[in-house]
């Protein structure tokens, strides 16, 4: 496995649509390599998420886990989950404002709208069918990783833009009230 370099805002791989995967191109061993790889660069930079175009590889692959992520403390625990060509469908218009950040946009967070509830249908890395719902802070997290493979930024979605903030002025200024939020909305929706 190895720890892959990370592409930041401006480089155009982060800006172009992913394409779809094959499941013969999915068990390629290069693929399953390229699985391996997103997975534990994700896990090295403390990622709640990672999506193939981060690491300059413009295919429909994510990967999400959440377990004690020290730069989202208040998530709640995702195990691992690979997505391969994923396709996500609000289950209802209800929305909330979730505080995101992202490793190919350094130190800056911002407010963006996410759908509270998800259906989620992927193929899994052994090209197995996946299908769940997702909500609340999960089902934003989920969101976030899914725009990554349309060429979408999180800073796209930021419509007040008095909420971007650093991660230091985040933690002193904005955080307690989004916890505080956040937590309203794990104990609606759960993990
Ligand atoms: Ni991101």
């Amino acid at each position: 496995m190895t720890i892959r370099k990370i592409a930041t805002i401006g480089h155009p791989v982060l800006r172009q649509r992913s394409r779809e995967l094959s499941p013969e191109e999915l068990a390629a061993p290069e693929t399953q390599r390229l699985i391996d790889d997103l997975v534990e660069t994700m896990r090295d930079a403390n990622g709640a998420g990672l999506a193939a175009p981060q690491i300059h590889e413009p295919v429909r692959v994510v990967a999400v886990e959440v377990d004690r992520n020290p730069r989202y403390p208040y998530k709640p625990r995702v195990p691992l989950t690979v997505l391969v060509n994923p396709v996500v469908q609000p289950l209802s218009q209800e929305t909330f404002d979730n505080y995101e950040g992202c490793l190919s946009v350094p130190n800056l967070r911002g407010v963006v709208a996410r759908f509270a509830e998800i259906r989620v249908t992927a193929l899994d890395r052994r090209g197995q069918p996946v299908d769940f719902v997702a909500k609340g802070l999960t089902a934003g997290t989920f969101q976030h990783e899914l725009d990554h493979l349309d060429g979408r930024l999180f800073v796209d979605g930021v419509t007040d833009t008095t909420t971007l903030t650093t991660w230091g002025d985040f933690d002193r200024y904005h955080r307690d009230a989004f916890v505080e939020r956040a937590k309203q909305l794990v104990d609606r929706y759960g993990a």
